[in-house]
């Protein structure tokens, strides 16, 4: 009898998005890439990584098999690229379900306010802010089109809800993906449509890593003494987790909410 039910949760428990067509943008390395397995290993019919590393891309679509996972080049900053994927995906797969607009940046350099280098804050607006926008744009109106009661998962930070000493144009950026999501939950509610962010506190990703000069580990290490909760690190599957939630059933009646992955950190 605890066998069975034992199997009957864990099986549920691995369909969460059975039949879904889902879309990741920066989904070829960090949390992207993560969050692409395991919505393919919870029963999505098709997840599209949407990316600018074309090899990497592909290879993992490849790992997680053609008939589940394709791989589509497309540039966020680029809104005719972004309207191209999201109708590509809907001409190869008949519907869009989820779209998880996750493909950002961080600073190239310290960026504080007596020196803010506007060349490089408006890259990084065109990619965190605009290309983010125009994310949720194309996948809210597909999902409009054709009925679908869709939810949209935007990656925000805690540096959403929480100034920094440098990064200034980064933390920018993220109040402004809270802003769009809860824009944005407003006005596609009436379509049955949830909006929501994710928002997580540091992980050692090859974005983080590359901006800090430091191995995944030293991340960890690093940014592990300022967090209260102690004996776990933050990997990219708790992210992940997080955002499979938002983007499935589960979160049914959550729109318009900002999910952070911290550990307690805001806090405290
Ligand atoms: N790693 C962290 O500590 C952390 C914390 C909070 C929020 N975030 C956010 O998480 C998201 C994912 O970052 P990550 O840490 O996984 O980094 P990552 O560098 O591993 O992944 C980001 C992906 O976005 C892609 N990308 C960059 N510019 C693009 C563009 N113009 N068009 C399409 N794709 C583009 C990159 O090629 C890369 O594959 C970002 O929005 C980041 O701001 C990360």
């Amino acid at each position: 009898m605890a066998d069975n039910t034992t199997t009957t949760t864990s099986l549920s428990h691995s369909n969460k998005l059975q039949g879904k067509v889902a879309i990741i943008t920066g989904g070829a390395s960090g949390i992207g890439e993560a969050t692409a397995r395991l919505f393919a290993n919870h029963g999505a019919r098709a997840v599209v990584i949407a990316d600018v590393q074309d090899q990497k891309g592909q290879k993992l679509a490849e790992t997680i098999g053609a008939h589940r996972c394709i791989y589509l080049h497309c540039d966020v900053t680029d809104e005719d690229q972004v309207k191209s994927m999201v109708e590509s995906t809907v001409q190869i797969y008949g519907q869009l379900d989820i779209m998880f607009s996750n493909a950002g940046i961080i600073s190239s350099s310290d960026q504080v306010i007596l020196d803010l280098d506007f060349p490089q804050f408006d890259r990084l607006f065109a990619i965190n802010v605009r290309g983010m926008a125009a994310c949720v744009k194309h996948a809210a109106r597909v999902m409009v089109e054709r009925r679908v009661r869709g939810s949209i998962v935007c990656t925000a930070s805690v540096a959403a809800s929480k100034g920094t000493k440098k990064l200034v144009d980064y933390t920018m950026s993220k109040h402004a993906v809270l802003g769009l999501v809860r824009a944005a939950s407003q006005q596609l509610g009436e379509y049955g449509i949830r909006v929501n962010s994710v928002s997580p506190y540091a992980v050692g990703t090859p974005m983080m890593c590359k901006s800090l000069g430091k191995e995944p580990e030293e991340v960890e290490e690093a940014f592990g003494v300022m967090n209260p909760l102690k004996g776990i690190v933050l990997k990219v599957d708790h992210v992940a987790d997080a955002v499979l939630f938002l983007a499935s059933d589960d979160s049914a009646f959550v729109s318009g909410h900002d999910l952070v992955v911290d550990g307690g950190f805001m806090n405290h």
